[in-house]
């Protein structure tokens, strides 16, 4: 089970509270060698003084002239919502009922929970994403088939039943007790079970009763090593009704936080229009968000205050929020984060995104000390890239000199062309026939 890989390696060497000490955590080595043993990084380093130490006779995976990354880190993603990217014309309230609801109707079927899971992990793989935190749907067997489907391939993967008791079509709702039942199970078959980790998943305030959203405070009281992840702060229309539904709380975040739903391992998506109280508590509670740039461009929902998350210690981490969000592809949520970062007159230096991508996701999901980089000791995640798979591509590619302003070109130019082969657990997953 030991495996050879030789190629150009690139990571981040640790995770930095400051982005500006990122510069310094950069980390290539342009002909290296990545010794894996029983899926886990076992020697990073050049070839040339690597090489004197593999086993007689193994073959090496020769990826000279290809970039070996590590596996990109999908920080929110809804997989039912696969089959709706791209539905058009809608802003969140109206698109949830439009689209999202009758479409996640279906996923109580699980042959076709089964059939969509195995379809959205390819595509996962296909661009590269290898550890992703994951909406399923309100139906217990929506997350038997997802984490069946992720438990084959041995995935890093945290995904949660929705709890939902309120405000949407009646086949989609469950009960503060159904939903606290039906976790809890779920929670105790998944949670830790090889890769897999337990996300405890009130969909957000306005599809919660204040019973439920004790019933899911219950839940990371008796399991405090689970997650949490919901939505926050998207949508104006939908801060209203958050208003309107909770009047006891001052502010959106402030429902969450009563229920004792912030803190470490607690996932939060969106964050678009918190206010300087919401970002506070953000910062106190160790709470992280998931910057999902495609979709709240798609929505309309607004622009994302990345420096102010970023530049104060927040953690952040990239989401494609697929289906609001666009596409699944790592490279072109980047490009999209740098444009929203734009708009606001600041930058997003192309060091800084491959951070969010990889280590700093793994850091917003708790996970730095298994994922994210090519340490010893870390799990055999990655990707082999293909920097140049196209013919502007490779313009620009030969037209920069500094590694930084390649990596801008793979993040503004790139897409799933330029994953060429994905490792998970140190085994080929997915190969491109390009
Ligand atoms: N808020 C509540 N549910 C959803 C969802 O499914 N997608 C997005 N983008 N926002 C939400
Ligand atoms: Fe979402």
């Amino acid at each position: 089970t030991v495996k050879a890989i030789r190629g150009a390696l690139l990571d981040i060497q640790q995770v930095v509270t400051n982005p500006e000490q990122l510069e310094d955590s950069l980390r290539y080595v342009s002909d290296g060698l990545l010794i894996i043993d029983q899926g886990k990084v076992a020697w990073h380093g050049r070839w040339e003084d690597g090489k004197d130490m593999l086993p007689e006779g193994l073959r090496i995976c020769d990826y000279r002239g290809k970039l070996v990354v590590p596996g990109f880190v999908d920080t929110h993603i809804h997989y039912p919502q696969m089959e709706i990217i791209g539905a058009y014309g809608e802003q969140l309230l109206e698109w949830l009922n439009t689209y999202v609801f009758p479409t996640e109707q279906k996923y109580g079927n699980k042959r076709y929970a089964s059939e969509m899971s195995g379809l959205f992990v390819n595509e996962l793989l296909k661009n590269g994403t290898t550890t992703a935190m994951v909406f399923c749907s309100v139906h217990p067997e929506s997350v038997d088939a997802l984490f069946e489907e992720c438990d084959r391939r041995n995935m890093r993967m945290i995904a949660g039943k929705v709890m939902m008791d309120r405000n949407a079509p009646d086949a989609l709702l469950d009960t503060p007790e159904s939903s606290y039942q039906d976790s809890r199970r779920l929670l105790k078959k998944w949670h830790k079970r090889n890769r897999l980790l337990y996300a405890i998943t009130p969909r957000f305030a306005p599809t919660s009763s204040p019973e439920q959203l004790e019933k899911a405070m219950a839940l990371r009281e008796e399991f405090p090593d689970a997650y949490v992840q919901t939505h926050l702060s998207e949508n104006l229309n939908e801060i209203e009704w958050v208003k309107s539904l909770y009047p006891e709380h001052d502010c959106y975040l402030d429902v969450y936080n009563h229920y004792r739903l912030t803190g470490e391992r607690s996932v939060y998506a969106h964050c678009v229009h918190l206010t300087d109280q919401e970002w506070k508590v953000m910062e106190e509670t160790g709470s992280s968000v998931a910057f999902c740039p495609t979709s709240n461009m798609y929505l309309g929902s607004g622009l994302f205050n990345y420096r102010r998350a970023a530049d104060n210690g927040v953690r952040v981490g990239m989401a494609t929020d697929v289906g609001a969000g666009t596409s699944f592809n790592m490279f072109e949520t980047l490009n999209e984060a740098y444009k929203v970062v734009q708009l606001q007159k600041e930058k997003l230096p192309a060091i800084e995104g491959f951070y969010r991508a990889t280590l700093g996701g793994a850091h917003s999901l708790y996970l730095d000390d298994c994922i994210g980089n090519f340490n010893v000791g870390k799990e055999a995640d990655f990707v082999v890239l293909d920097p140049v798979a196209t013919q502007v591509q490779q313009l620009r590619w030969d037209n920069s000199k500094a590694l930084d302003e390649k990596l801008f070109v793979l993040m503004t130019l790139g897409d799933d062309r330029n994953i060429y082969r994905t490792y998970v657990d140190g085994r080929l997953v997915y190969s491109s026939t390009r």
